[in-house]
């Protein structure tokens, strides 16, 4: 197979920021997908549906005036504090601006200090979210010290998420950026309720990969890669057509200085060729004919949204990453692979 058309996918992960880095980040994702889940982690978290509906205007204002990134539609997500109410998230959702709620438990990942501290202070809300159907997106790391970085998931899958799915049996959850075995089994097992989002990155590196030869800042994220078996069982997840795992990349942006840094930020910015890196799995997987499936039908399904009109049509063909991409004001940004060949090329 040399040509691949498939319907408009979505992403159901992405990180855009703003300012001058959401003018530069933007157009990668909004050329490729029909819509995406944006994350709330700004430096200012975006926790009501006030500022949600700030975030989105700046978003569409920034989309570039061609055509071909016009249709692009963002998704807003609350970001969940101890402080949330549960009427703001019902009234946001019911008004449509927000399609989700994001659970960080604080200080799990990037601008998250400002995430749950208890669980329990968030009752209300999570019967409020299941009883008019909105998701809970799940950054599922324990961030007790004591964890050693590698068990954060699985750690957060006994000691959380298990409770959380029998205590809200109707919550539709979804595992973001799933990394393990662990959530591969979990996910599977509690599937009319639990849904996950793989990440391209997480399909194609271990941890080793971050130490090769050196230490390898452009590999770190959260949550951080693991073995080689993890990788593997993602790899199955993704291709196998189970419904329940789909695409978010995760694409989150950082300026070089902060990633090439004694203290480096976790992110991987992958939204350049998002869906170019996912078929290139996809094939070496001799699984092409699932790529659709995960890329464009599941997540919408699990949302409980319509699915894209229009198509995108990739091809055999390789072509070089790019080995940088500037910023206005100065700053650039490393993207995943940068400077290496890709097999696959989506035709524009
Ligand atoms: C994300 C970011 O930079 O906002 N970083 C990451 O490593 N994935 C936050 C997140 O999704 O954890
Ligand atoms: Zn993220």
């Amino acid at each position: 197979m040399d040509e691949i058309i498939i319907r408009r996918p979505d992403d159901w992960h992405v990180h855009l920021r703003d300012g001058a880095m959401l003018e530069a980040v933007l157009p990668y994702t909004a050329r490729q997908f029909g819509r995406a889940i944006v994350m709330p982690n700004l430096a200012v978290p975006v926790t009501t549906s006030a500022l949600a509906s700030d975030y989105r205007r700046k978003i569409l204002k920034a989309l570039p005036d061609e055509k071909a990134f016009k249709n692009f539609i963002p998704l807003m997500t609350c970001y969940l504090t101890d402080e949330t109410s549960a009427s703001d998230i019902g009234q946001g959702y019911a008004d449509g601006v927000f399609t989700a709620a994001k659970l960080y438990p604080a200080n799990a990942t990037t601008n998250s200090a400002h995430g749950v501290t208890n669980i329990n202070a968030l009752n209300a809300v999570f019967e409020k979210m299941q009883d008019i159907g909105m998701p809970l997106l799940v950054h599922g790391e324990e961030t007790d010290p004591e964890v050693d970085i590698f068990d954060r998931e699985a750690v957060y899958i006994d000691r959380v998420l298990t409770l959380l799915t029998q205590k809200f049996p109707k919550l539709k959850i979804i595992m973001e950026h799933v990394t393990t075995k662990d959530a591969v089994d979990f996910v599977r097992t509690q599937k009319n309720q639990v849904a996950a989002t793989i990440t391209a990155h997480h399909l194609m590196l271990n941890r080793n990969d971050i130490f090769q030869g050196g230490i390898h800042p452009h590999l770190y994220c959260l949550p951080i890669a693991k073995r080689e078996v993890h990788r593997l069982a993602l790899r199955e997840a993704a291709t196998s057509g189970d419904t329940c795992f789909f695409l978010g990349t995760d694409t989150a942006p950082h300026p070089l200085s902060d990633k090439e840094a004694s203290c480096g930020c976790a992110g991987i910015f992958t939204a350049v060729n998002a869906l170019e890196l996912y078929t290139q799995v996809f094939d070496e997987e001799n699984a092409l004919e699932k790529l659709e499936g995960f890329t464009s039908l599941y997540g919408p399904t699990f949302y409980g949204m319509d699915l894209n009109e229009g198509h995108v049509t990739l091809v055999r063909e390789k072509f070089r990453i790019p080995g940088s991409i500037p910023v206005s004001d100065g700053s650039s940004i490393r993207p995943f692979k940068a400077g290496q060949t890709l097999g696959w090329k989506l035709k524009y």
